[in-house]
């Protein structure tokens, strides 16, 4: 999935993945990461999620990055915070409220962006990515994000080929495989549900860095 793709998502509001309730696997296995508050967690490919404000609640200080300046605009617009507007190398940041919204591209992250970071929220960002990015993704996160980092992973399969990605269908085996090599993993839980009409998985894994 390009740039284009995702702006033009925006763009033409086909923002289904946005949920205006809080994510129950966040609310329920957060404390599983053991995270102290003031740290600080990065949450990928954010969009305008409200989970953020949630983290934010927790004590935590969040980093979200996002492709779209458009969502990111939102989000502040709706939290009814004004955020201050500044560069970081290539990326454009927002910053209000213990928040800070990168907007640009993902895979330009440097270790120095992710300097602070100790926890990270994934919800719909790998599962938004086409195998062939995965990969990527997850090496970023192995090589820039500072030792014993620990995520929450949420993912979801379904039939290959039941509907068309994004956002795609990932086998607990192909989570496996992306971050086995750099993060202990634990399956905290996995919960048949109706996707679309469809039969789906949707899968909470803690993985810590080792
Ligand atoms: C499926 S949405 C999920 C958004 C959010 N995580 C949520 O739960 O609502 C994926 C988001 O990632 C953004 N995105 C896609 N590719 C990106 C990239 N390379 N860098 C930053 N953001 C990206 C898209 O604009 C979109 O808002």
């Amino acid at each position: 999935m390009d740039a284009g793709f995702w702006l033009s998502r925006w763009e033409k509001r086909e923002i289904g993945f946005h949920q205006e309730d809080l994510n129950r696997f966040l609310k329920q296995y957060w404390s599983t990461l053991e995270l102290s508050k003031g740290s600080t967690v990065l949450v990928p490919l954010c969009g305008k999620s409200k989970d953020m404000l949630w983290l934010v609640e927790q004590g935590h200080h969040v980093v979200g990055v996002e492709l779209s300046e458009a969502a990111v605009l939102e989000f502040f617009e709706e939290w009814k915070v004004q955020p201050q507007v500044d560069q970081q190398g290539c990326f454009t940041r927002y910053s209000g409220g213990n928040i800070e919204l990168l907007v640009g591209d993902f895979f330009a992250l440097t270790a120095e962006d992710l300097q602070k970071v100790v926890g990270v929220y994934d919800r719909a960002a790998l599962v938004a990515l086409p195998p062939d990015m995965r990969g990527n993704y997850a090496n970023l996160l192995a090589e820039k994000l500072p030792g014993s980092a620990k995520t929450l992973l949420i993912t979801f399969e379904y039939q290959p080929g039941a509907i068309k990605g994004p956002p795609f269908s990932i086998e607990i085996d192909a989570v496996k495989s992306l971050f086995e090599s750099e993060c202990a993993i634990n399956i905290l839980d996995s919960q048949a549900f109706d996707f679309r009409g469809i039969d789906a998985i949707e899968h909470t894994f803690r993985l810590v860095y080792l």
